[in-house]
C-alpha cells in the first residue's frame, strides 16, 4: 500500500500522501457531479463559474474554463503552455481542442495525470499537444524560460508556500508571458470549518505576492458571486439524490463557504498577471 502511495504520489512526501487520500476519497463523488445531462464526464474538479441559466456543473465548469483561457493573450500557433495542476485533464483538452497550442500538465498526483492522458488519447489528442509530468508546483521539473503562458485552477489553494509556487512559475514562463490563476481566496482560515490541506490566502496576499515574484500588470477579477450560492444550491439538490458521507461532507463544507462569502470573508479570484519583458 505504502508504494502504491509513493507511485501514485510522485514521492513528494507527507503532503503529496494526503492529497492523494483525500482526492482517492472524493474524487469520484465530483467526477459525477460534474457529468453533463447525457452523462458526459467534464474532467474537471473545479467548483465551476455559474451563469445565469446554469442548471449543472458541467455547465459552470465549461464557463469557468472559458472565463480563464479568454484572459490569455492572442497566442502564436505552436505556443507551448503549462497547465499547473491539472488534475484529471479536462481543462488542458479543452484548450487544446480549442486553439493550436500545445500543452505541459503538471500535476502531483500520478493517477490523475494517467486519467488526463486517457482523456487527451480519446479527443485524438497525442504527445505532441499534450505532455503529462508528475511533480510539485512548488518545484518544478523544468528549465527557465519554457514556456508561453501559463494557468492554474483551483489548485493553488493547497500550496503552502505560495512564494515557492510563484517564483517557480514566474521562472518557468517566457519574458512577457501571461499567467492566470483562478481560486478560492480567504481573509481569515480561522473562519474555515475543515481546514485540512487548505491553504487558503487573501486576494490582497495574492497580488502582493505575484509583485514580489517579479510579475506586473497584475489584475484581479472576483467572480465569488458566480460560484459559491449556486454550487451550493446544486450539491444540495444533487445529495437529496444521492445520500451518502461524501455528501453530508460536502453539504457542510459548502455551506461554510456559502456564508463566509455572504459576510465577504471568502471569495473566488482570478489573477492575471504579466513576465516583464
Ligand atoms: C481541485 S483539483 C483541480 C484540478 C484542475 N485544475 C481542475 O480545474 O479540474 C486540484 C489539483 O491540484 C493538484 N495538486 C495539489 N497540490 C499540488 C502540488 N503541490 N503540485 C502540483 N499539483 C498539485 C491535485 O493533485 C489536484 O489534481
Amino acid at each position: 500500500m505504502h508504494q502504491d502511495k509513493e507511485n501514485s504520489a510522485s514521492d513528494h512526501g507527507d503532503a503529496a500522501h494526503s492529497i492523494l487520500d483525500f482526492y482517492r476519497w472524493s474524487r469520484d463523488y465530483w467526477i459525477d457531479m460534474g457529468k453533463s445531462s447525457e452523462g458526459q464526464s467534464s474532467g474537471l474538479l473545479n467548483f465551476g463559474l455559474w451563469r445565469k441559466d446554469d442548471t449543472t456543473l458541467f455547465e459552470a465548469q465549461k464557463h469557468m474554463c472559458d472565463e480563464i483561457f479568454g484572459q490569455l493573450p492572442a497566442l502564436a500557433s505552436g505556443a507551448l503552455g503549462l497547465e499547473i495542476g491539472s488534475g484529471i485533464g479536462g481543462a488542458s483538452v479543452r484548450l487544446a481542442l480549442e486553439r493550436d497550442v500545445s500543452l505541459v500538465c503538471l500535476d502531483l498526483l500520478q493517477e490523475h495525470l494517467e486519467l488526463g492522458r486517457a482523456r487527451a488519447v480519446a479527443h485524438g489528442l497525442d504527445e505532441n499537444r499534450i505532455r503529462y509530468t508528475p511533480g510539485s508546483s512548488m518545484q518544478m521539473p523544468f528549465g527557465a524560460g519554457e514556456f508561453d503562458f501559463s494557468y492554474c485552477i483551483e489548485s493553488s489553494f493547497h500550496y503552502p508556500d505560495k512564494m515557492a509556487f510563484l517564483r517557480e512559475n514566474f521562472r518557468v514562463l517566457k519574458s512577457g508571458a501571461t499567467t492566470v490563476i483562478a481560486d478560492i481566496t480567504c481573509s481569515d482560515n480561522s473562519k474555515v470549518a475543515f481546514r485540512s490541506g487548505n491553504y487558503y490566502c487573501s486576494s490582497e496576499d495574492m497580488v502582493k505576492w505575484l509583485q514580489e515574484a517579479g510579475f506586473v500588470e497584475v489584475r484581479v477579477m472576483r467572480i465569488g458571486e458566480h460560484v459559491f450560492c449556486a454550487l451550493y444550491e446544486f450539491v444540495e439538490k444533487y445529495g437529496q439524490e444521492h445520500r451518502g458521507k461524501l455528501q453530508r461532507y460536502w453539504g457542510l463544507v459548502l455551506k461554510n463557504y456559502e456564508n463566509l462569502w455572504k459576510k465577504g470573508l471568502m471569495g473566488y479570484d482570478i489573477f492575471v498577471a504579466t513576465k516583464p519583458r
